[in-house]
């Protein structure tokens, strides 16, 4: 089969990483890829934002499939127009990514489906979270503890120009569930955690995700697969009513209180840095299972998974979140993945046939092994082979 992934991340170098051990694999392509994706792909200067390249660059190369995955062009229709060219393709059509698109759709679908989430508040009082109704890039919730908070939440909040809505504040552990889904039935993948802050301890500000690790210690293989049941079936099957069937990965980031899971939010898409955990541990065909999804036909395909564990190590610029860095060399790649690890590109270019930094986030360093703390340690120990000037990153992934 000819792939073509779209976008540019870490997550997507890690599902060019996943696909091209596939048997069925003859031609990978990436639009636009990055320098690590360019060792497994063909990659072409298309952005993932413009369907008016991707969809003609899909129909030029005859791809059997497209993989999207990053949000915004889900959101924006990119699969609508994909299939509507005739183009298979993984990943939801716009109506049904507006389950991340949309807070007040997503609200909306878990009521009618039943799946447990925060109560929306009509009275704005701290603690509670503000959120944003739109994408926001993960900068569109507001968690207020104090009347300070709140108020600057609540200004922050109008200044983005979109609706919002105010909601209970949750206490527990964050994790992150993932099925495969073709429309009607989901194949749970394993579970995930991410770690979100910029500091250890997970304290600081929010970023994109700083590490993950797969498991989660505290949930057993049938707590993961009831996890789906609860917060990935139920949506599944209330969109296959609204005759927008879902096809694509949905990601439900969950808050496991003492009252139960409750779901916070819904993706449209892998998570970033979840997925670079998590496709190392799996043993089955990814490209058999995305191209089931694609067809319409995932009942019956099994993914097999490792019992290893991954942990999946950020290395972000100086002045991550606020600022990327752009043009410093970066040392020990070769190193850090001869000592075994897998090193993902997230924010890397080349200049003069160097590899440098080119954004926040720069590099995702996983391991695996027998136990989260022998990946843990075989992760940093890889992270430790690599450096450029500024180079951060956390010291206490997957630590428990
Ligand atoms: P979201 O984009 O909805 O996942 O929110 C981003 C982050 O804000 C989550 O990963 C949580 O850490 C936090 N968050 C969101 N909603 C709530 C809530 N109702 N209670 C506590 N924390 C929340
Ligand atoms: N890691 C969280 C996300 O991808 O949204």
């Amino acid at each position: 089969m000819k792939v073509l992934i779209v976008g540019s991340g870490g997550r997507e170098h890690a599902l060019a990483w996943a696909l091209a051990r596939s048997g069925r694999l003859s031609e990978l392509h990436a639009a636009p890829g990055n320098p690590g994706i360019a060792a497994l792909a063909t990659c072409h200067p298309a952005r993932a934002d413009d369907p008016a390249s991707l969809v003609p660059l899909a129909h030029e190369l005859r791809v059997d499939l497209v993989v999207v995955g990053p949000e915004a062009p889900l959101v924006a229709g990119l699969a609508d127009e994909l299939r509507h060219r005739g183009i298979s393709v993984f990943g939801p059509g716009a109506q049904a990514a507006q389950i991340e698109g949309s807070k007040a759709f997503a609200k909306d679908v878990m009521e009618v489906a039943g799946v447990p989430t925060a109560r929306t508040l009509a009275i704005a009082r701290p603690p509670c979270v503000v959120k944003a109704d739109g994408l926001a890039a993960g900068k569109g919730v507001w968690v207020c503890r104090t009347q300070e908070e709140l108020d600057a939440g609540l200004l922050a909040a109008e200044a983005l120009g979109q609706p919002f809505h105010v909601e209970e504040l949750l206490e527990g552990e964050e994790v992150s569930i993932f099925a495969l889904c073709d429309g009607v039935t989901a194949l749970p993948l394993p579970v995930a955690q991410d770690y979100k802050r910029i500091e250890d301890n997970d304290e600081g500000a929010n970023t994109g995700g700083m590490g993950s690790c797969s498991p989660v210690p505290r949930l057993s293989d049938s707590d993961v697969s009831e996890l789906v049941e609860l917060a990935c079936t139920p949506v599944l099957r209330e969109l296959e009513q609204r005759r927008i069937p879902f096809v694509g990965v949905l990601f439900a980031g969950l808050m496991l209180t003492a009252d139960g899971p409750r779901v916070l939010e819904y993706n449209c898409r892998f998570g970033d840095p979840e997925t670079q955990s998590l496709l190392p541990r799996l043993e089955g065909d990814l490209l058999e299972a995305l191209a089931s999804c694609a067809a319409g036909s995932v009942a019956g395909v099994s993914l097999p998974v490792s019992a290893q564990a991954a942990v999946s190590v950020v290395l972000a610029a100086r002045d991550y979140p606020e600022r990327g860095d752009v043009g410093t060399p970066i040392e020990g790649i070769t190193d850090a993945e001869a000592a075994g690890a897998l090193v993902f590109h997230a924010g890397t270019a080349v200049r003069d046939g160097r590899i440098v930094t080119n954004g926040g986030r720069i590099l995702n360093v996983t391991a695996l092994g027998d136990s989260l703390a022998t990946a843990r340690a075989a992760a940093y120990d890889a992270a430790s082979r690599i450096d450029f000037a500024g180079m951060k990153f956390r010291r206490d992934i997957a630590h428990a």
